[in-house]
């Protein structure tokens, strides 16, 4: 059966099991992990947003794993990775990424997929972006200068370069020769940027487009087609959904869809067939880059959180903003995202403190909100209320069971679970090792017990 030919009626009676994994915060909340540790029950991980702006970080046996594009499922060899038409791909990270991972042994060749319908990220894209970050009179977003903002503009302004056009090799020169003459006069006019040559783009490129050629496939396709024969996919969100480009605080966001939402448009699978959302949150809260931020700490406290979380960015190497744990952000995201699970990561960061400040609620001009403000502005005006919870100084490092918890590290997962709005939580994260993972009974009933159907090959 084609993927074209799958009718409604067994689209709607669908068999498998899909569940997205979403980061509930600004990012950078330890996705990564989660989805390699579910990837074992999963036969398909597709990523469907953003770029090689994301930084997922995967330890497996003290080896580390920084993975960018390609979703964290490539590392188990019997699950496949698929990069969605949502996703912007930068040709050379890409083939520098698949490179590190086949010289670590990961099997990639007839295991990753990318989707024709990606948009594709090209040098004037960093150009502009570099340009415009640092232009007078602009807002300054404090981005990953990966060109990611520029590229999705060019999609969006039906001028972009896709997979599909990227291959063949008239449209591609075509292609580079005008927009170089376009952006060229652009970065020149606006920012007094160096010019770059088309031939030489044209060169690298048309190269770069015949080793990614055997990857490239209909992916929406491909996924509606594993779906209808029962195998369960997770979809890897990347970013938070704070930096979400609709619900995020704009204009301090990405320029994708990070939430749930993103998954339908940015990989061709209807919302009917999404099972479950899992939100991924720290017990804390961190950013990187500029914009509104209510629960951060500023203080010697800030940075031994910094310290005891390496709260440095896994692209950038930028340190992250640390804050508190924020149940106001965390039920926005839930209610966004339509999160019925939580994860929580990182909770051994917090094994120190003597106590714990949670934000429980905002205030603007003394008076209580119970909307989050849509304008950064607004977002600067809150005045958090904070709860101050006892801290259990006691190691959570490596525990693998809930009831082996500090009883005081219970009761912050329980108090966070009960002011998340309906969510429960799912699996508690207690170092980065695939092992240090707790996960909760009727989560582990409802997503573990499930048979995991052996891959097929893709067409
Ligand atoms: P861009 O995605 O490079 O355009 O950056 C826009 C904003 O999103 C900046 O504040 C970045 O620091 C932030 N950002 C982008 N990707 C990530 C990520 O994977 N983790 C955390 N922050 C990110």
């Amino acid at each position: 059966m084609s993927g074209l030919q799958i009718r409604l009626s067994e689209k709607l009676n669908l068999k498998a099991k899909t569940a997205v994994i979403i980061g509930a915060q600004w990012g950078d909340e330890g996705k990564g992990k989660i989805v390699d540790v579910l990837s074992d029950n999963f036969s398909v991980v597709a990523r469907y947003a953003g770029g090689h702006n994301a930084g997922h970080t995967v330890i497996i046996n003290g080896k580390k794993f920084i993975l960018q594009l390609v979703p964290c499922g490539v590392l188990r060899k019997d699950c496949r990775g698929v990069i969605g038409n949502g996703v912007v791909l930068d040709p050379l990270a890409f083939l520098d990424e698949v490179g590190r991972l086949r010289d670590a042994g990961v099997k990639v060749d007839g295991n990753l997929f990318v989707s024709n319908r990606a948009q594709v990220i090209l040098p004037y894209h960093r150009m502009i972006e570099l340009a415009a970050e640092n232009a007078p009179g602009r807002v300054k977003i404090g981005t990953t200068s990966r060109g990611i903002g520029p590229a999705y503009e060019d999609k969006m302004g039906r001028r972009g370069l896709r997979v599909i056009d990227l291959l063949d090799a008239q449209l591609l020169r075509t292609h580079i020769e005008n927009a170089c003459r376009e952006k060229n006069m652009i970065g020149h006019a606006l920012f007094n940027s160096e010019p770059i040559d088309a031939d030489k783009m044209y060169a690298e490129y048309s190269r770069a487009a015949e080793k990614i050629a055997p990857y490239v496939r209909d992916t929406a396709a491909l996924l509606n087609r594993a779906i209808a024969d029962g195998e369960p996919v997770m979809f890897e969100g990347a970013q938070g959904t704070m930096l979400d480009i609709d619900h995020g605080t704009y204009p301090f966001v990405t320029s994708s869809s990070a939430t749930s939402g993103g998954v339908a448009t940015g990989t061709g699978v209807p919302p009917t067939a999404i099972s479950q959302v899992i939100g991924v949150t720290k017990a804390y809260c961190t950013r990187v880059g500029g914009g509104p931020f209510p629960s951060e700490i500023g203080d010697a406290v800030g940075e031994q959180l910094r310290k005891r979380g390496n709260e440095y960015g896994a692209v950038t190497g930028r340190p992250r903003r640390c804050g508190w744990l924020d149940l106001p952000l965390l039920r926005y995201s839930n209610m966004i995202n339509g999160s019925t699970w939580l994860v929580v990561t990182k909770l051994d960061v917090l094994d120190e403190l003597a106590e714990i400040p949670v934000c429980i609620g905002y205030k603007i001009n003394g008076k209580k909100i119970s909307e989050i403000p849509a304008d950064a502005a607004g977002f600067e005006k809150i005045e958090p209320t904070y709860e101050t919870l006892p801290g259990w100084k006691q190691s959570t490092v490596g525990i693998t069971d809930f009831e082996k918890l500090p009883a005081r590290a219970r009761q912050y997962l329980e108090f966070l679970e009960g002011a998340s709005g309906g969510a429960r939580i799912a699996m508690v994260s207690t170092g980065p090792e695939r092992e240090q993972t707790i996960f909760m009974p009727d989560f582990a009933r409802e997503i573990l017990a499930r048979e995991k159907k052996a891959g097929r090959q893709a067409s």
